[in-house]
C-alpha cells in the first residue's frame, strides 16, 4: 500500500521499536499519531517531525484507554500495535494478579481494542494495514517470562485468524516477530539470569532503527510477517526445537530462580526494578 499520505497510529511510539517505527513512517511521508505515556518524549518526536507527528498521551494498561486513543485518532489506515509490557515471576507466584492483568492489557487487550476500533473502516474503504509486534517468545519458554510468552503467543495466533478473516477485503495484516533487539526492553530483560546471553548468542542482537525500516517495507509490499534478525529469528520459529534445548541446558546451568524468591518474586510493569534496568541500559547508550 502507498505510505506517504497514509495516516498512520503507532503504539509505543515514546521509545525503542515503536520510536524508530513513527520516525520512519514519518519519513517515507505519513502523518503519524504517536502513542505511549510519557509526554516528554513523544512531545520530542513530534519536535523533530516537522509537523508529521502528532501526539496522544494515553496509559493503555487502563481498560478502555486504547478505544479512546483509536476514537481521537479518528480515520486510520495503518495501526502499528508496538507498545509492550514486562511481568516477571514464576507462573504460580504471578498466576492471575494484578500486574499480570495490566500487562495483558497493554499487550493483549489494546491491540484488540485498536482493532476493534479501526478495522472496520479499513474494511468499508478496502485499504489499509494492521502491524503487530509480538516476540519470537510466542515459541519458547524461559522461567519467569511464562506471562509475557503467553501475551506475545496470544497475540500471533490472533493475528494469524485476522489475516485470513481479511484476505483479498483490501486490508492487510503484518506480524513483525523480533528476536532481541537494542532497545531499554532488552535491559529489562537482562534481570533474568542467562537469558539475554544465550538467546543473543543464538539469535543474534537487531537495531531498533533497522527493524523500523524493515516494518515500512513490509506494510508497503505486503508482507505477512517480519522477523529480526532476520535469518536466524526466522530459523528459530519454522523449527524451535533446537533452541528450546539449548534453553532447558541454560536454564540448568544458570536460569533457576533462587528457591526462596520462585514463590514470592513478582515483578510488574510499573516495578521500580524494570524501570532503573530500562534506565541502565539508556545511561549505557
Ligand atoms: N527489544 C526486544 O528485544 C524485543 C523482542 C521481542 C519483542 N519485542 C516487542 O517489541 C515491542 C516494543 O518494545 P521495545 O523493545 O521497543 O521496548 P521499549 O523501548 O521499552 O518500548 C516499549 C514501549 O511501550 C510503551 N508502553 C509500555 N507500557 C505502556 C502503557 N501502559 N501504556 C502505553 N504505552 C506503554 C512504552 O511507552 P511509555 O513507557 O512512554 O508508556 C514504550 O514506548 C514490545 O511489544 C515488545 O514486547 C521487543
Amino acid at each position: 500500500m502507498e505510505i506517504e499520505g497514509s495516516r498512520v497510529l503507532v503504539t509505543g511510539a515514546s521509545s525503542g521499536i515503536g520510536r524508530e517505527a513513527a520516525r520512519a513512517f514519518a519519513a517515507a511521508g505519513a502523518e503519524v499519531v504517536a502513542v505511549a505515556r510519557r509526554a516528554e518524549r513523544l512531545a520530542a518526536l513530534e519536535a523533530e517531525s516537522a509537523g508529521a507527528v502528532s501526539v496522544i498521551t494515553a496509559d493503555l494498561s487502563e481498560p478502555g484507554a486504547a478505544a479512546r486513543v483509536a476514537e481521537r485518532a479518528g480515520p486510520v489506515d495503518v495501526l502499528v500495535n508496538g507498545a509492550g509490557s514486562e511481568t516477571g515471576g514464576t507462573v504460580w507466584a504471578v498466576g492471575d494478579r494484578d500486574e499480570a492483568r495490566r500487562m495483558f492489557e497493554v499487550d493483549w487487550w489494546s491491540p484488540l481494542a485498536m482493532i476493534a476500533a479501526l478495522v472496520p473502516g479499513m474494511r468499508e474503504r478496502r485499504a489499509g494495514a494492521v502491524v503487530n509486534v509480538t516476540s519470537i517468545r510466542q515459541v519458547l519458554a524461559w522461567p519467569s517470562l511464562g506471562h509475557s510468552a503467553a501475551a506475545k503467543a496470544a497475540l500471533a495466533q490472533l493475528t494469524s485468524t485476522l489475516r485470513l478473516e481479511l484476505l483479498d477485503t483490501g486490508v492487510s495484516v503484518i506480524e513483525v516477530i523480533p528476536g532481541p533487539v537494542d532497545t531499554p526492553a532488552l535491559g529489562a530483560s537482562m534481570l533474568l539470569p542467562g537469558f539475554v546471553e544465550v538467546l543473543d548468542g543464538m539469535l543474534g542482537t537487531g537495531t531498533a532503527a533497522e527493524l523500523a525500516e524493515l516494518i515500512v517495507r513490509a506494510v508497503r509490499d505486503e508482507h505477512e510477517r517480519v522477523f529480526y534478525p532476520a535469518v536466524t529469528v526466522e530459523h528459530a520459529y519454522h523449527r524451535p526445537m533446537e533452541l528450546r534445548a539449548a534453553i532447558t541446558d541454560a536454564v540448568r546451568e544458570r536460569g533457576r530462580l533462587p528457591d526462596e524468591l520462585a514463590d514470592t518474586l513478582v515483578v510488574g510493569p510499573d516495578s521500580p526494578i524494570i524501570a532503573d534496568a530500562k534506565a541502565a541500559w539508556e545511561h549505557a547508550r
